[in-house]
């Protein structure tokens, strides 16, 4: 995969995104106006047991991007350690969202080992809205699986696949 040319401004959003919501959308956004270039990137663990393929978060992700005509965004997968793949892109910075109280601890260790494994590598931390703060991707996949209504809990323009998907059993 090409490097940044301007490591400085480049960042990953890594993540499971299993499926993407719009905690993650309002993340992108804003990572979007702070750096020149994000690489919105899926991790690839067959570990977790998604529901969403890797091939269909990626390009489900890639469709929204595309729908809503958002700039300097590329949407990749990755296996392996973070920073490895932040290294091997020229992103010196990672990218995530934090919610209310209840992922501080998890991203506290993970920001902490990455720090360890690679000091040149920052992770910032965007505060979740509010109105966020409730959201989870389990949460959209237990509504969705139950034929509930997760409109405005996703973007608009990746809803129908959502909870088509969702609905199979
Ligand atoms: O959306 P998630 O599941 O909270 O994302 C977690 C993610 C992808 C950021 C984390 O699992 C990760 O970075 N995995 C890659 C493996 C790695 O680098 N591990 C070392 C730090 S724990």
């Amino acid at each position: 995969m090409e490097k940044s040319k301007n490591s400085s401004r480049c960042c990953v959003y890594p993540g499971s995104f299993d499926p993407f919501t719009i905690g993650h959308h309002d993340v992108l956004e804003r990572a979007i106006a702070m750096f020149d270039l994000v690489y919105v990137s899926v991790l690839n663990n067959a570990i977790k047991h998604p529901v969403f393929s890797v091939e269909e978060r990626v390009d489900m992700i890639q469709r929204m991007v595309d729908a809503e005509g958002m700039k300097n965004v590329v949407v990749t997968s990755f296996d392996g350690l973070l920073v490895d793949y932040a290294h091997a892109v020229g992103a010196r910075y990672v990218v995530r969202g934090l919610r209310a109280t209840m992922d501080f601890e998890y991203e506290f260790q993970i920001t902490a080992l990455n720090l360890h494994l690679a000091p040149d590598v920052e992770t910032v931390y965007f505060m979740a809205r509010p109105e966020h703060s409730f959201l989870s991707s389990s949460a959209i996949r237990e509504i969705g699986s139950m034929s509930g209504d997760i409109t405005g809990l996703v973007p608009d323009s990746i809803h129908n696949i959502i909870a088509e998907r969702l609905r199979k059993p």
